[in-house]
Formats: structure tokens, C-alpha cells, sequence
């Protein structure tokens, strides 16, 4: 997981976060396999969700983003019209991991590696056990 590169600076708040996010989710929307998803099924707002996913990502990396709504949820809303497997989340933390290594390196880059490789295992799970409850 460690990945220091001296070169590259880590992220140290809302700057970073908000460049980390809007860079993946520009590649997640030209993805083959997550594009459709966000584009085609959902027709996600991106101008709203992307301020979202900035105040998540702030709130679980340095508490400062006000972030109070449930993502479990947000996904299980949609589990009817998208698969939501594991091998789907391993791909789009792939590519979340690979964005956070280009940009930038350090501890909290580590650390926002850790949690999205955390909430990519917990969400498939969660939403499986859901399922198996209805
Ligand atoms: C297969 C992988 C994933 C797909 C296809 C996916 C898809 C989506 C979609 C379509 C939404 C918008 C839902 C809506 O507004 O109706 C969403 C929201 C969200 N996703 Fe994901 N997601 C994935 C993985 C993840 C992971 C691993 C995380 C966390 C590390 C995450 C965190 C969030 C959060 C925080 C929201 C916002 C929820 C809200 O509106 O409060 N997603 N995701």
C-alpha cells in the first residue's frame, strides 16, 4: 500500500479531495464498464453528485465535510437495475486506487486508499445480505 513518492504532494484537504474526485469520476465516465452505470441507467446529475462525493470523501478523511447520508442506501436504491457485484467494485476501487497514485502520495493518500479498498468489501456485502433479507 505505501507508495511515497517524493515528487508528488499529499492530500491535505478539500483542494486534493476535490481533485482526486473529479478526476476519477471523469474516468469513471468514459469507462466501459461504470460510464453506462452513471450515465445510461442512474442519468446521474453529475453537477450535484459530485459535490457530494467531495463532502463524503472530506468527512471520512479529515471530518470537515458535513457529510450525513447513508451510502449503503444510496446503492441499494439501485440494485434492481445494476448489478452490484464484487467484481464491479474491485474494478471501479482499481480505478480509484490508480487516481489517488497519479496525483498524489503520502500517509493520508495511503489512508483514503485504505478506506475506499474498506467500503469497496463492506458495500458488496452489506448489499448481498440486504438482498438475502427480502
Ligand atoms: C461498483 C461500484 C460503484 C458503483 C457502480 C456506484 C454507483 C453509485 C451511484 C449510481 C450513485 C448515485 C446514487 C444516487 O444518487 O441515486 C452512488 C453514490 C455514492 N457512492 Fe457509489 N458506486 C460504487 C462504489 C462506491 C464506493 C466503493 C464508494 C465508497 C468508497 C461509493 C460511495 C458513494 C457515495 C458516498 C455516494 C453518495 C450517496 C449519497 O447520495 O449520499 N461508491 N454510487
Amino acid at each position: 500500500m505505501q507508495n511515497q513518492d517524493d515528487n508528488k504532494k499529499d492530500i491535505l484537504g478539500e483542494e486534493e479531495v476535490t481533485q482526486v474526485i473529479h478526476t476519477f469520476y471523469e474516468r469513471v465516465q468514459v469507462d466501459e464498464k461504470l460510464g453506462p452505470i452513471f450515465n445510461d441507467v442512474v442519468k446521474i446529475d453529475w453537477p450535484s453528485h459530485l459535490p457530494v462525493m467531495v463532502q463524503f470523501w472530506r468527512t471520512i478523511m479529515f471530518g470537515d465535510g458535513g457529510y450525513q447520508r447513508n451510502p449503503l442506501m444510496a446503492h441499494m436504491k439501485w440494485t434492481s437495475e445494476v448489478r452490484m457485484d464484487e467484481q464491479k467494485f474491485q474494478h471501479w476501487l482499481d480505478l480509484f486506487h490508480s487516481t489517488i497514485d497519479e496525483l498524489f502520495s503520502g500517509p493520508n493518500a495511503d489512508l483514503m486508499k485504505m478506506r475506499s479498498a474498506n467500503m469497496a468489501t463492506m458495500l458488496p456485502r452489506r448489499i448481498k445480505e440486504f438482498q438475502n433479507l427480502s
